[in-house]
């Protein structure tokens, strides 16, 4: 539903999209991640067609955007990262009005407005003109106006950016459900959501697509991926390091709690066989006759392996040519 084919964008001197293709389907989640300044909303903008590329082309269900525009937008709903609405409107009637753009009328228009002011929680404030609301109420107008015209292609940047987190929780049902039917594109820098909502996930950097994959997969990359914990009664720490380092199956151990032995133990090889490790590793404890509370395989930490990705961003003046100003406030912060 969603090609993009080798998209470059540049701002002046500045390279904001940096050759990124991906593809979309009916019935993907994509999550887009990435630090601040990474491309994420350009690439948005581009793909939409709020702006066009500097090379590279985006195809919707077959449709060029730049030379088959009108046919594309059919096909797209989009949440813009500043969430944009005539500010003296009441909630409902631009809606309506967002409806009519969309082509609905009568029934069916009404009926869309109602249904959209239900799943996005707009009740309350419906009657109210949008530039009284708080931003949270704001951005969830721009999120009913993207899903009025049930499109097939939903572009959402940061959807559940300034909701509380029982709305967020909704929100992200709301997502995971419309991409049963839908081709989704999300950003997002929070990673939980990946896993709430998303089936594969492109993490960008500086432009760049570092990865693209499933959440399992990404997850997989973490160091911990495949290490057994253990929660050892009463013994200590460099005891268990010693007995359990012995362990032929073991690579290394490394001691989590003070006093008590909370451990982790790292298997040697590429930890494939994870039922297996954490079997040996309990046949070993038993052997010993130690009681333990508690033994996990650990799936991997998905903060852990972004940050080993995206590690590059952070080095002090590499900013410089993607924006620092964003990334010098959040560090000053
Ligand atoms: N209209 C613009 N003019 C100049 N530079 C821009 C413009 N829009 C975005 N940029 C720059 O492009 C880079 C990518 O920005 P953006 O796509 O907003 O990142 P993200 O959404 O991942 O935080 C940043 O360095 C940003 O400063
Ligand atoms: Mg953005």
């Amino acid at each position: 539903m969603i090609k993009a084919q080798n998209v470059v964008k540049w701002f002046g001197p500045t390279l904001a999209v940096d050759n990124v293709s991906f593809e979309v389907k009916r019935g993907e989640v994509l999550g887009f991640l990435g630090p601040n300044g990474a491309g994420k909303s350009t690439t948005m903008r581009i793909i939409t067609g709020f702006i066009p590329p500097s090379r590279g082309r985006i195809e919707i269900d077959g449709h060029d955007i730049e030379e088959d525009g009108i046919a594309a937008k059919r096909l797209i709903g989009y949440l813009p990262e500043n969430a944009p609405a005539y500010p003296e409107m009441s909630v409902a009637a631009f809606l309506m009005f967002v409806a009519e753009i969309r082509g609905l009328s009568g029934a069916a228009k009404r009926e869309a407005v109602e249904r959209v002011i239900k799943s996005c929680f707009l009740e309350r404030v419906r009657h109210q003109p949008i530039e009284t609301l708080s931003k949270g109420y704001r951005h969830r107008t721009c999120f009913a106006q993207s899903i009025l015209h049930d499109p097939p292609v939903l572009v959402m940047d940061e959807p559940t950016d300034g909701l509380d987190p029982n709305q967020k929780h909704e929100v992200r049902q709301l997502i995971k459900s419309m991409g049963q039917n839908k081709a989704i594109i999300v950003s997002t820098h929070i990673l939980e959501e990946v896993d709430a909502m998303c089936n594969r996930v492109i993490i960008i950097d500086r432009g760049r697509v570092v990865f693209n994959g499933g959440p399992d997969e990404l997850r997989g990359r973490s160091d911990v991926a495949g290490a057994v914990t253990v929660r050892i009664r009463d013994r200590k720490g460099d005891e268990v390091r010693s007995v359990l380092g012995a362990l032929p199956q073991v690579a290394r151990v490394s001691v989590l709690g003070d006093g008590g032995a909370l451990v982790r133990l790292f298997p040697k090889g590429d930890g494939a066989a994870r039922g297996a490790f954490a079997a040996a590793v309990s046949d070993g404890l038993r052997g010993k006759g130690w009681a333990f509370d508690e033994l996990h395989t650990e799936s991997g930490e998905l903060e852990e392996v972004f940050r080993a990705i995206t590690q590059s961003d952070t080095v002090d003046g590499a900013r410089k040519a993607t924006g620092g100003g964003e990334a010098k406030s959040a560090a000053a912060a």
